[in-house]
């Protein structure tokens, strides 16, 4: 409750300044119903005051400039969204409703005793804003395997692609094959009233969340195992079932796909795959077409598509030079990287400027399981030169490892060798993020984005004084 909790100073503030009563009272008792849905729907009333009460006292305020590099670069350090499921501190890193990531995997319930936190557990959090208890968390895995069951059409529409299609490419269209089944799409042409938007976008969220794991593992066992599908465990989360439909049935690599899954949620709103799915959904397109739309921004190489690139490039490396390369070796193949016009993948970002404390955990899972793993020796050696050289070149603003850096050498270590696949794991996760804020989204009326364009010669006679 901490992110909503946060606010109550705000709250007296706002109700000073209204002479009302405070409004925010997202504390008031954490919620023991197991149901979902009816504790969201206590909190929706609350938060939408709370917004109605921020616009009319704020609304004209300014939140910073806007210079003509912000505007050419990519809009770089503009604030303009209203996200609320998660916050970037440059130099701390993510945090989801006011945790960081340590905090959540020592309070989020786990399958096993100090064991990785369960995804499902981070998606009530994101939700609702508070922290789940363990029944909690077991009614949502429960709801959630209610829902998983794939439609057969959508294995046909998969198999009807070109066998050389990227897993990527497969995994958006998979999604789009399930719209045909959107609840807020039905709802909206029957003319459902706007205030009851998001009860529909969260029936869709969930359906599409609980059938991602048989959708990814579908197309895993279609594009690599020769289409021998694995049908889902009732026993397992969801996360798990997501590893166990892909063939791995040991417990350490479910326990690596719990985390996964946990950390690759939510990173914010401006980043391409949330804000894709932000502003096609801003446009009101159900959440099967705002998240496809997400997934093709994170196919991208300058984002999700980076984990693979990793992996291919620490490939090149152990080709070239073998499993032990010196300092100085790697330090040439970097340079060399750099000169040939290439940008190193898993180092940088957008608004990080410290490592990424997603890189950190999977680093600490690795020391705990896979010490001696010549893959993760390589990548810690690229941890010790990269950020130096990045540095040297005297533009990257941030030479630290990102989330990308580390998670293909686990994926690895544990016989997921596929790394045309390994975009689409991270896709399975960020549905949770965004897809959380999609609801929250039509729950607090968000409207269509529409930013201001301009063309060169409006800023040349803005400033030229001609
Ligand atoms: C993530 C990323 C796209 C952020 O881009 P950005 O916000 O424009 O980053 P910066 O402001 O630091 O970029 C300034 C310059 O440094 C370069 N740069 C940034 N990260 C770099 C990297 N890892 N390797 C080489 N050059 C890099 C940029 O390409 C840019 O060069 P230019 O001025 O010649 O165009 C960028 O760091 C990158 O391409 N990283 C590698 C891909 C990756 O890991 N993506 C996953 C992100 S989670």
């Amino acid at each position: 409750m901490r992110g909503i909790g946060k606010l109550r100073g705000l709250g007296s503030l706002l109700s000073k300044n209204l002479g009302e009563q405070p409004i925010i009272d997202g504390t008031r008792g954490i919620s023991n119903s197991t149901d979902l849905k009816s504790v969201l729907a206590e909190k929706i009333p609350q938060q939408q005051e709370r917004l109605k009460a921020i616009k009319k006292s704020y609304g004209s305020k300014q939140m910073g400039g806007v210079s003509v590099d912000m505007v050419i670069g990519g809009m770089r350090g503009i604030t303009g969204l209203l996200w609320e499921t998660s916050l970037l501190d440059p130099d701390e890193g993510i945090r989801f409703r006011g945790y960081s990531i340590p905090e959540l995997q020592e309070k989020l319930p786990s399958a096993i005793p100090d064991g990785e936190p369960l995804p499902e557990g981070l998606m009530w959090l994101l939700l609702t804003g508070e922290l789940p208890n363990k029944e909690q968390v077991a009614a949502l895995s429960a709801d959630l395997r209610s829902r998983a069951a794939l439609p057969d059409h959508v294995n046909a529409t998969l198999k009807a692609m070109h066998p050389n299609t990227h897993p990527m490419t497969q995994f958006s269209a998979g999604v789009l094959a399930l719209q045909p089944e959107s609840t807020f799409a039905a709802a909206y042409e029957k003319g459902i009233n706007k205030m009851q938007y998001w009860d529909p976008v969260y029936e869709d969220t969930m359906n599409l969340i609980a059938k991602l794991p048989a959708l990814a593992s579908t197309i895993y066992r279609n594009v690599y195992k020769g289409g021998d599908l694995i049908e889902a465990d009732p026993n397992l989360d969801w996360a798990a079932n997501l590893a166990h439909q892909m063939g791995f049935q040991d417990q350490e690599t479910q326990e690596l796909m719990r985390l996964y899954q946990t950390i690759h949620t939510d990173h914010e709103g401006g980043n391409v795959s949330a804000h894709a799915t932000h502003l096609v959904g801003s446009a009101l397109s159900d959440p099967y077409f705002s998240f496809s739309a997400g997934l093709n921004g994170l196919a991208g190489p300058l984002h999700g598509l980076a984990n693979q690139e990793v992996l291919s490039w620490l490939f090149r490396v152990r080709d070239e030079l073998g499993d032990t390369p010196s300092k100085d070796q790697v330090k040439d193949f970097v340079w060399a990287t750099l000169k040939s016009g290439r940008v190193v993948p898993g180092y940088g970002h957008a608004v990080l400027r410290k490592t990424d404390p997603r890189y950190a955990c999977q680093r600490v899972f690795a020391m705990k399981h896979l010490p001696d793993d010549p893959m993760f020796r390589l990548v810690s050696l690229f941890y010790e030169v990269v950020p130096s050289i990045l540095q040297e070149t005297g533009k990257v603003k941030n030479p630290w490892p990102n989330v990308d850096a580390h998670s293909g050498v686990l994926l690895q270590y544990y016989g997921i060798k596929e790394q045309n696949f390994y975009t689409v794991l991270f896709g399975v996760s960020r549905a949770i993020g965004v897809l959380s804020q999609a609801v929250w989204s039509r729950a607090l009326g968000l409207p269509i984005e529409r930013p201001k364009s301009v063309t060169m010669d409006v800023i040349e006679k803005k400033f030229s004084g001609t």
